[in-house]
């Protein structure tokens, strides 16, 4: 009698294993699950089985029921049909699709911005207010904008294969990559315009960095660059702290701390306080510094008559700060329950 079960089990498998239109789907359903079907067949089968096996016998005819409803289902899901069942509970033993269209409907979920691009957004409207316009570079770059006309000389560190995705030979005649940092726009900005300048772009980096709360191989980052006649630390430094004030509050503990940039002289880097680990900490958020005069040099500006100062900072970074996320990694999950708390 068991037996019966297994073979109507087999059965009923390959015949939905060739199924392949709605229509033969539910040939299939009425077949094995309807109310004249090969299940209700089983389930009159029952009277004529030995007692001490009916136990057994009604186990396992409803538990193949349950696995070719959900067999049933999921080919239908499958087929691009929607789930019968809601169909089925209004409108008993009727065949065909069956929409009840008075059930009120699944509610569309409202989605919303990634917190990077609210960031970006955050940030653009901050420097909009200080009178920066906005500029952008592309991500696949040459060795010339990613690091000769910004003073890193041929053979220097931050050249390196390891450091960087080249994309050519990087011992090539032109090799090119994807960029370690937005700094390339300072460039591209003062080859096609005269100062003054005051500018900031934002946009992806790669560098093929280990992975861990503060790192990630691809990030984004925002760089500013302010060309004028007398430009200063101060003007460099007070925008800053106005900026770090606006994005994170007066409250906001920042500091800046001498540095070393091949394109800037003096360099510092900008350093907030973060709660990580259920401990307050200074995060690197950035670097900046002024322009160095090899830089203005290698766009064509004098420097004896312009000055400047520049910045790059972290958005992941930023956004860590603003939002309280201890780990950037959350930022590229993707986990609809993580986006979905901002
Ligand atoms: N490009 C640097 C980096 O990726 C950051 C930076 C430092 C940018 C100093 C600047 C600067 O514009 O002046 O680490």
């Amino acid at each position: 009698m068991l037996e019966r079960i297994e073979q109507l089990e087999q059965e009923a498998e390959s015949a939905l294993a060739k199924v392949s239109a709605s229509e033969e789907l539910e040939a299939f359903r009425v077949r094995y699950l309807g109310p004249k079907g090969a299940i209700k067949g089983l389930m009159g089968l029952l009277k004529d089985v030995p007692r001490e096996q009916k136990p057994a016998f009604g186990q396992k005819a409803n538990g193949l029921r349950q696995k070719l409803e959900s067999a049933l289902e999921e080919r239908r899901q499958a087929l691009g049909g929607g789930s019968a069942s809601r169909g089925e509970a209004s409108g008993k033993g009727r065949r065909g699709p069956m929409i009840d269209i008075t059930e009120p409907g699944i509610p569309a979920g409202l989605g919303r911005r990634h917190i990077i691009t609210r960031t970006i957004n955050d940030l653009l409207e901050v420097f909009g207010r200080m009178g920066f316009d906005v500029a952008t570079g592309p991500e696949v770059e040459d060795e010339w904008h990613n690091f000769t006309a910004l003073n890193i000389p041929p053979r220097h560190p931050a050249r390196d294969p390891l450091e960087n995705y080249y994309l050519t030979d990087p011992d090539g005649a032109n090799p090119f990559l994807l960029r370690s940092q937005t700094s390339t726009i300072q460039i591209r900005v003062m080859e096609k315009t005269r100062p003054p300048i005051r500018v900031v772009a934002t946009g992806r980096v790669y560098r093929p960095d280990e992975h861990d709360a503060t790192h990630y191989s691809m990030f984004h980052q925002v760089e500013g660059l302010y060309v004028d006649r007398k430009v200063s630390m101060v003007d460099l430094k007070t925008t800053l702290i106005q900026f770090a004030r606006a994005m994170f509050g007066a409250e906001a503990d920042v500091k800046l701390v001498p540095s070393y940039f091949p394109f800037t002289e003096p360099s510092a880097e900008l350093y907030v306080k973060i709660e990580l680990g259920g401990k307050w900490q200074w995060m690197e958020i950035g670097g900046c510094g002024m322009v160095d005069p090899a830089v203005f040099e290698a766009v064509g500006y004098d420097p004896e008559e312009w000055s400047g100062f520049a910045f790059g900072l972290g958005i992941e970074r930023l956004a860590m700060r603003k939002y309280n996320i201890p780990d950037i990694r959350w930022l590229f999950e993707n986990d609809v329950r993580f986006l979905k708390s901002f």
